[in-house]
């Protein structure tokens, strides 16, 4: 079994501390920010993608040391604070790997993505589109307006402490007044914080985004329901040989931590980046044929686009989150839809019926939530946004009614 690496810190009495003086997994930071950032996550996934991570003990001493670092970028390195932020999103999200809101780790999480933020330089409203992307500032906006607006709903739903509720709530709604004064989001005519998505960063002014698009503008959504049937029996296949674990994990497995545990959101790629995952292709051969005959899906060079079927485990969740390399959109085709489950995405709540498709914009805010008692299992897609040509190999079927320009 693995140990858990321990954070070291190298302070001589009444020294400034600083970034090289501390070492997290034999790593020293620096002041730069992403590079924390990767030192703070590499030491996080080995521990994850390991045993030691089902040991509570171990969590609880991986938590402690972030916690530790926490108080350093608060009292001294601000540098550290986006990195640390990030990690609790990522790996302390949910209590005990279940389905609930770990209210600590994400109010840390909060807090860490302001000083970032601020860090950062954010309140200078004269800053130029440049400046503002090239310090990653609009991820930094985004992030945390989701993030108190998230968090402080869990902290309503929890019936736990309504002032800090309402805090954040606000916070995140004064965040969002503020950012829409700066020229990179003004244009966008956002109305409330849940209009928030990534798409609007790549088509001009004027273009309608939608969180869930009508299947009528989307021929994939057609499609997808036509061959339902193929789909649902090369899954049953898959699932009768009791082969879904193997051939997740033989494939391409989701290093972030969407859900409580790594079994618990299992997309199972059939086709990845225009590439077909051959172990699943050949147990869902059908499936695989019918996939790649869609431009859409096969030959889109988005980022992050293809084909999986998904399971999420009864009782669990997805964290909310968003989309940020635009263009995309996604559909998902109901396999086994168990009465329970539901997706709020924007301000929408929506939930599958077998053979339904159903086409939404991830880059909205969106999460997922299964209080049933049986796997659900969708085909999920991720394909070439209807009205974007640059990453398309074959033009959109239909674009004209939904893409004006
Ligand atoms: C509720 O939250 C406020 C603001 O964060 C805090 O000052 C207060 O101590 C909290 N109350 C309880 C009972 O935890
Ligand atoms: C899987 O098993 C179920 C029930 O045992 C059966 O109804 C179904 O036809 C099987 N599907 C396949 C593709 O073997
Ligand atoms: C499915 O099987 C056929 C016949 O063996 C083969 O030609 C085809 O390439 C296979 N498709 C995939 C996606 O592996």
């Amino acid at each position: 079994m693995r140990c858990v690496g321990r954070l070291l810190l190298i302070v001589s009495a009444g020294a400034q501390i600083q970034e090289s003086d501390i070492f997290l997994g034999g790593s020293a930071f620096t002041s730069n920010e992403s590079e924390n950032l990767g030192i703070i996550y590499k030491w996080l996934d080995d521990i994850m993608w390991s045993t030691s991570w089902d040991d509570a003990s171990h969590r609880l001493l991986a938590y402690q040391q972030l916690r530790q670092l926490a108080e350093v970028s608060t009292n001294h390195l601000p540098s550290l604070a986006f990195g640390v932020g990030q990690a609790f999103y990522s790996y302390f999200w949910f209590e005990e790997n279940g389905p609930r809101i770990q209210l600590e780790a994400a109010e840390l999480s909060v807090h860490l993505h302001d000083l970032s933020l601020k860090h950062s330089g954010r309140s200078d409203l004269s800053l130029g589109v440049g400046t503002f992307l090239s310090k990653v500032c609009h991820e930094r906006w985004l992030f945390l307006i989701m993030l108190c607006a998230e968090v402080g709903a869990a902290f309503a739903k929890r019936r736990q402490n309504l002032s800090k509720a309402a805090a954040l709530l606000q916070r995140g709604n004064d965040l969002f007044e503020e950012l829409q004064q700066y020229p990179f989001f003004s244009f966008r005519k956002w109305e409330n914080l849940y209009d928030i998505n990534t798409n609007s960063h790549v088509f001009p002014e004027g273009f309608r985004q939608r969180p869930v698009w009508p299947n009528s503008a989307v021929p994939l959504a057609g499609w997808l329901e036509e061959n339902y049937q193929t789909f649902r029996e090369d899954l049953d296949l898959i699932l009768n040989r009791s082969l879904f674990d193997t051939l997740y994990f033989m494939g391409h497995v989701s290093m972030t931590q969407f859900s409580g545990r790594r079994e618990s959101w299992a997309p199972l790629n059939l086709i990845h980046n225009r590439e077909l995952a051959p172990h699943a292709c050949e147990v869902a051969n059908r499936s695989c044929d019918l996939l790649r005959s869609r431009p859409e899906i096969a030959r889109c060079h988005a980022k992050d686009v293809g084909a999986a079927f998904a399971r999420l485990q009864p009782g669990m969740g997805i964290k909310p989150h968003l989309w940020n390399a635009p263009p995309r959109l996604a559909a998902h085709l109901g396999l086994r839809t168990p009465h329970g489950a539901s997706m709020a995405v924007g301000e929408h709540h929506l939930s599958w019926d077998e053979g339904q498709a159903l086409v939404f914009d991830d880059t909205y805010i969106h999460s997922v939530n299964h209080e049933g008692t049986d796997d659900r299992y969708l085909l999920v897609t991720w394909f070439c946004h209807p009205c974007d040509t640059l990453h398309a190999e074959v033009p959109p079927e239909d674009p004209e009614h939904f893409c004006p320009f």
